[in-house]
């Protein structure tokens, strides 16, 4: 089948490739003439496991190409999949001016009878208002359809590969049936539904995933309270079939550019339809706040950040990528240079990212390894679970010079707490009990 994906940002060069690999002839189509001639050249502009092997593969099979030109893309695709950006307003609406215009540039060009598929994340509502605009440039019959994305960063080709579902948001029949086809290399469930659940479907999947992470860390701030440990409390609440076992990790609080952003929005939605009284507002302020929340418990635990040496792991918002956006790095190294300490961060990819992102500023120095980081801090803050960063041996990092104990804040409870037993650690989880039963 022909294929063009636009925009190439993760979501697109995964999709475009993946097609691909199904034997589709894809188009990879973004406005962007640096992105296009480095995708031609078989580069990825930006950090994603397996992915480059993937394209470079789908590149040589002649599968796979790319171009800046509607003109020269549109006019021989049966289905187009519009995955550009949709960053969030000042509002906290979706913005989609980018959207609308990939719509308008290609709406002139379409052969009769071709599926335009929305993948990039817009509310609910805006699939009347996209369609209005696209009839009003061309007179060519199309299906204007939704196909939500659900793969995570880090593992992004994996999970397309291996859905748990599809979702197919469409209500003309000969366009399901071909996209039906097209989807059936996947061998996963297809679910087809109207495009207005297609999209509240992919807002409801990500703000249910955000309320959990943030109810799980509500639980462990009271576990830290009463002798509970947060890790039980996940096996008690697991073996509930109805709440199952698994994406119960407490920590800093959800980031990265879906789940604060997809909250928002639907924050925003409900009360543009007048239920300003919802639970995402809440589930938003308390991610946004607990960060400064943590940190304010961790300055009175090590006796205030002034003056201490303190070594931050993990930049990236999650392992395997760069990706800074809502990292909690982003909000802990400004708020720890902020209160005076010396900052020694390190993340196994994203410094140059983070680099890019805050500069040099005066505390902070970017460190080569994790023992380069860590040797001489006053406290290890563990921000992120790379592999690299949780197989470490902190137990055999030699004493800090002064006699006194080393911090080890492991905010994802990640470690083994058994490395830090020694009268030479102090050592501080997320809603667990060691640090209080030593
Ligand atoms: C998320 C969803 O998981 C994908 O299904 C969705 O397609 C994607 O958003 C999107 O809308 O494009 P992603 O943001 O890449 O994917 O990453 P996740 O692995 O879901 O993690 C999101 C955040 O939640 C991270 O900050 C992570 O540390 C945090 N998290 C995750 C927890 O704090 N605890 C957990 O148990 C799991």
């Amino acid at each position: 089948m022909h294929v063009v994906v636009i925009g190439t940002g993760f979501v697109g060069v995964v999709t475009a490739a993946v097609f691909a690999s199904f034997g589709n002839q894809v188009t990879g189509l973004d406005i962007d003439p640096q992105k296009i001639t480095k995708l031609s050249q078989g580069e990825v502009p930006f950090h994603e496991p397996q992915l480059t092997e993937m394209l470079q593969a789908q590149l040589g099979q002649g599968n796979l190409h790319f171009t800046t030109e509607y003109a020269e893309a549109i006019p021989a695709a049966e289905v187009i999949m519009v995955a550009v950006g949709t960053p969030s307003a000042p509002d906290g609406n979706a913005d989609l001016t980018y959207v609308h215009k990939a719509c308008e540039s290609l709406a002139p060009y379409l052969q009769p009878g071709a599926i335009v598929c929305i993948k990039s994340t817009v509310p609910p509502g805006s699939f009347t208002e996209i369609s209005k605009k696209m009839k009003a440039l061309t007179d060519t019959p199309f299906v204007l359809a939704s196909l939500p994305e659900f793969l995570r960063e880090g593992s992004a080709v994996n999970d397309t590969l291996h859905p748990d579902r599809l979702v197919i948001g469409c209500t003309d029949p000969t366009a399901i049936e071909t996209l039906k086809q097209l989807h059936e290399p996947f061998q996963a469930p297809l679910v087809v539904v109207r495009p207005e659940s297609a999209q509240m479907g992919k807002y409801s999947a990500n703000a249910y995933l955000a309320q959990r992470i943030t109810f799980i860390n509500q639980i462990a701030d009271l576990c830290e309270e009463n002798g509970a440990d947060v890790e039980e409390v996940t096996h008690v609440i697991g073996y509930d079939k109805r709440i199952g076992n698994h994406y119960w990790y407490p920590g800093l609080g959800y980031g990265g550019s879906c789940f604060p952003k997809d909250v928002k929005e639907l924050a925003a939605y409900s009360r543009s339809v007048g239920q300003g009284y919802n639970l995402f507002n809440k589930i938003d302020e308390l991610n946004e706040n607990r960060i400064f929340i943590k940190m304010k418990e961790y300055e009175q635990l090590v006796g205030g950040w002034e003056g201490k040496r303190v070594a931050v792991l993990g930049l990236s918002f999650k392992p395997h990528t760069d990706d800074l956006r809502v990292a909690p790095s982003t909000k802990v190294i400004p708020h720890l240079l902020h209160e005076g300490a010396q900052v020694l961060a390190y993340d196994p990819l994203a410094i140059p990212a983070f680099q890019q992102w805050l500069g040099q500023p005066e505390g902070l120095e970017y460190a080569s390894s994790v023992a380069a980081a860590c040797t001489e801090a006053d406290v290890i803050l563990l921000l992120i679970e790379w592999p690299e960063l949780i197989e470490y041996p902190y137990g055999d990092l030699p004493d800090r010079t002064n006699g006194q104990p080393r911090w080890m804040i492991d905010t994802r409870n990640q470690l083994d707490p058994q490395q830090f037993t020694s009268e030479m650690w102090q050592y501080k989880s997320t809603g667990r009990t060691y640090d209080r039963e030593r």
